[in-house]
């Protein structure tokens, strides 16, 4: 593809919605010394239809608090600032991609699964590390395919080509964006998650999960993600566009320094975490 017809594409990435003001102020809020939760709940009750999705999604199993909160203050107090922060940046950003409907080539919900799988293995495996940000690991993998969703919905003939190319060719879904596109699913994601001014270190997963060595931020997070989007193909959740299991590479499992058996560890933890996942994506397709 020609250098100035992909320009003009990547600018159309700049068309797609923002997140909304108020997710805006909520991740900036907590970076400031001293905020108090009359302060944040202010910020956050300005958008009603966030506050009600949030208290669905905190009163699910995914949480564990079932039906138990009732407030916004409730909500911050049980479950701390952070992961209140990233349910709101969730809510936001499953809403900028929901119009996408299912059809022959692509169903959504199967998408979300692997971006929910990728997520709770990196929490899985963040918690067993004793990393000390879980809940962005936990966002940095459910957004580390965003990308491919930007394509869906902006270039949607393009999309099909690439499904097209993948089946042809039996290649991996990254090199068949390469192929159609001239670029991939991460330089278009770590995009987004620049517009979106997201944590720098998940930025970078999403930039570098299919090359976690080149990170110089966060090595960790970018390894997490990288091993758990090939466990979560591995293990069959949801779908990630074409049918390779990717081998689990062997610099992601030296840069987490962990033994082989210590995958097996993980595996009763993550059918446990995911069975109660699987209300994430519920609270989404209600609407
Ligand atoms: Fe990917
Ligand atoms: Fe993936």
């Amino acid at each position: 593809m020609k250098q100035d017809i992909l320009a003009k594409k990547l600018e159309r990435i700049n068309d797609l919605p923002g997140l909304p003001s108020v997710v805006f102020e909520t991740i900036h809020l907590l970076d400031e010394p001293g905020i108090t939760i009359e302060r944040l709940i202010s910020s956050i009750q300005l958008d009603q239809a966030i506050v009600s999705k949030l208290l669905r999604l905190v009163n699910s199993s995914f949480y564990g608090f079932q039906g138990k909160i009732g407030s916004l203050s409730q909500a911050l107090v049980l479950l701390g600032f952070n992961a209140v922060r990233n349910a709101v940046l969730s809510i936001s950003i499953l809403d900028i991609f929901s119009g996408i409907n299912k059809d022959r080539a692509f169903d959504p919900r199967l998408f979300w699964l692997h971006a929910i799988g990728t997520g709770v293995i990196s929490r899985v495996i963040g918690r067993q590390l004793k990393y000390p940000r879980l809940e962005n690991l936990f966002v940095a993998g459910l957004l580390h395919d965003i990308g491919k969703l930007v394509i869906i919905k902006l270039f949607p003939e393009d999309f099909l080509q690439i499904l097209k190319e993948v089946k042809r060719r039996d290649i991996s879904i990254i090199e068949g964006e390469s192929a159609v596109l001239g670029i991939n699913h991460t330089e278009i994601g770590h995009k987004m998650a620049e517009n979106w001014r997201l944590p720098e270190e998940i930025q970078e997963a999403i930039a570098l999960h299919h090359c976690p060595w080149n990170a110089s931020e966060n090595r960790a997070m970018s390894a997490t993600v990288s091993l758990s989007d090939c466990l979560c193909r591995a293990l069959d959740i949801g779908y990630g566009g074409d049918s390779l299991v990717p081998e689990i590479d062997p610099k992601a499992v030296t840069i987490l320094g962990v033994e082989p058996l210590f995958i097996a560890g993980c595996l009763e933890e993550i059918d446990l975490e995911m069975e109660r996942a699987k209300s994430f994506l519920a609270i989404f397709s209600e609407d």
